[in-house]
């Protein structure tokens, strides 16, 4: 599998607290068939949480060199979970904030509870200007919880949909996984991903289960595409087809 949202990098967000926690991480990801892994930590414009692209890229560089120290069949890229704000474009040309492996996708993360009145016109322009937002675990939106037409809309703008695994799991309550559910027999995502922040993470115990019941929600042949063939085609910068309604 590929991993487009984790949260590996140590001391920048709320994900690993050390690098021996990073390393642990990693080592339970290759162990539950993760072989790629972009690290996401948390980009939220005006907090203390902030590196620019350099200093992440060194980050990482120090994690790929434990990686090969370790043995661990990992490659490991660089992106950032985005916070929704106006200043984002500016931020990305600045090398403040990365894309996943410098492509045109960005994950970018909404307000939980409440839609920004000025939402709908920013993801437009990011498309205007050939980004491509990749909405992180959208199941756990009260917005979208409650009207599924808002869902449309958002692909109907270009954008794609990255759930959580742990949905299956009930991690985030019953309105997420429900919500997880209806998009899953509805075609309605693009990519499965972690969003893992520690090592004792109930995901690495289940994930056996979790990918057992996906499957049967939808098929092995939906199951490679959301976690392999989507997530590779980000890496190298290809396009993906948005397909939905349908599954
Ligand atoms: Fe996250």
């Amino acid at each position: 599998m590929i991993d487009i949202h984790s949260h590996i990098m140590s001391g920048i967000d709320d994900g690993a607290r050390s690098l021996e926690e990073s390393l642990l991480l990693l080592k339970k990801m290759s162990a539950i068939g993760i072989s790629h892994i972009v690290a996401t930590p948390h980009y939220i414009v005006g907090s203390h949480y902030i590196l620019n692209n350099q200093q992440k890229l060194e980050k990482l560089e120090k994690m790929r060199n434990l990686v090969k120290q370790e043995n661990i069949p990992l490659y490991l890229y660089l992106g950032n979970e985005i916070f929704m704000d106006p200043s984002i474009l500016a931020l990305i040309k600045k090398n403040e904030i990365a894309p996943i492996n410098g492509s045109r996708y960005i994950l970018i993360e909404l307000p939980v509870s409440r839609p920004m009145n000025e939402m709908m016109e920013f993801l437009f322009y990011f498309r205007s200007k050939d980004f491509v937002p990749i909405i992180a675990h959208p199941e756990r939106y009260v917005y979208l919880q409650e009207n599924h037409e808002l869902i449309e809309k958002f692909l109907k703008m270009g954008c794609l949909f990255q759930g959580n695994f742990s949905n299956i799991l009930e991690k985030y309550g019953a309105h997420a996984k429900k919500l997880f559910l209806y998009m899953l027999k509805n075609n309605q995502y693009h990519f499965l991903a972690t969003d893992i922040h520690h090592e004792d993470d109930i995901l690495f115990k289940k994930m056996k289960k979790v990918k057992k019941e996906i499957i049967k929600l939808t098929s092995k042949e939906k199951f490679q595409e959301l976690t392999y063939d989507n997530p590779l085609k980000v890496l190298k910068n290809e396009n993906i087809e948005i397909k939905y309604g349908e599954n």
